[in-house]
């Protein structure tokens, strides 16, 4: 494979979750596996940051949250998927999709054009009809998206993994908009939000490379989500489902990391929900 070049800034926090997916990968007790998380690091040179506990744990649950959010939301009827900064995100090659699946990947042409380069030399073919989309979520990216096969008047199931922080909240209320415009009836959205419980320093999770991560992010980060989201999310037109942490990592019987509530502790609420429309 000819050398890759690495995205830069923003770009490069999509190796990190990689890194804590392939993690995950290697735990016995694993929630997923995603074998692209492997190919990534290895084009990346970058080493895993398995020693980060809570962060490959807090990915390892997220990831399996919204696995299973997507695979309801094509239950219930979604035929397309737009993924919001879907980064080194292996789905499209990784969930068992039915027939007549599209599914869209929207993020920075420098960390798409990283992707690419890995996966042609790969060789994967993907499990649905996978669109990529180059484009700034702080610019028209609706008419991309548009021009890119997607369906305004189709049900959608949105996904915003790991990007919100990253934008400014103008930038954010925008993405918010555009989204609601592109949603037909029956479309639905999944976020979550660790408001800046991963920054936290000294952390209770013990340091483990926090403070490292911490320092690395934390200029990276623009704005923080509203603690408690339901109304927020109702302005936008989602009926949103939040859930606690705890009922989440529960689930997927794993323990709830102690940062949680220590945020608790703090009126720092960390939060995921589903919603629809
Ligand atoms: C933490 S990674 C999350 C990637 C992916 N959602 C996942 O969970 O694997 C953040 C991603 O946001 C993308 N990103 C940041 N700012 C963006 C923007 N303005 N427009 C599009 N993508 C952006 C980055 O390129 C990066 O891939």
């Amino acid at each position: 494979m000819e050398p890759t070049i690495l995205p830069a800034g923003v770009g490069a926090t999509a190796i990190a979750i990689a890194a804590a997916r392939e993690a995950e990968g290697r735990r016995p007790d694993r929630l997923f596996e995603d074998p692209l998380a492997g190919l990534f690091l290895a084009a990346a040179g970058r080493p895993t940051i398995d020693t980060v506990g809570v962060l490959v744990d807090y990915v390892a649950v997220r990831t399996a949250f919204f696995d299973d959010y997507l695979l309801a939301a094509v239950a219930g009827g979604c035929r397309q998927v737009v993924v919001l900064a879907s980064g080194l995100d292996g789905r499209a090659f990784r969930l068992d999709w039915p027939a007549g699946m599209r599914v869209f990947e929207l993020d920075l042409p420098a960390s798409l054009a990283f992707k690419e380069r890995v996966l042609a030399a790969s060789g994967l073919a993907p499990r649905c009809d996978r669109r990529v989309v180059p484009a700034d979520l702080c610019a028209d990216w609706g008419a991309i998206l548009v021009a890119a096969g997607f369906t305004p008047g189709q049900p959608t199931a949105w996904l915003a993994e790991g990007i919100m922080s990253y934008l400014s909240e103008a930038d954010r209320e925008q993405l918010m908009t555009t989204m609601a415009l592109l949603s037909a009836p029956g479309s639905r959205f999944a976020l979550e939000s660790a408001g800046a419980l991963l920054l936290r320093s000294p952390n209770p999770e013990g340091d483990n490379g926090l403070a490292a991560f911490a320092q690395e992010y934390r200029g990276l980060w623009h704005s923080t989500l509203p603690t408690e989201p339901t109304a927020w999310l109702e302005r936008h037109g989602w009926r949103a489902d939040v859930q606690a942490p705890a009922t989440v990592w529960r689930r997927h019987a794993r323990p709830e990391p102690s940062l949680f509530a220590a945020g608790r502790a703090e009126g720092q609420g960390a939060w995921f929900m589903t919603a629809s429309r």
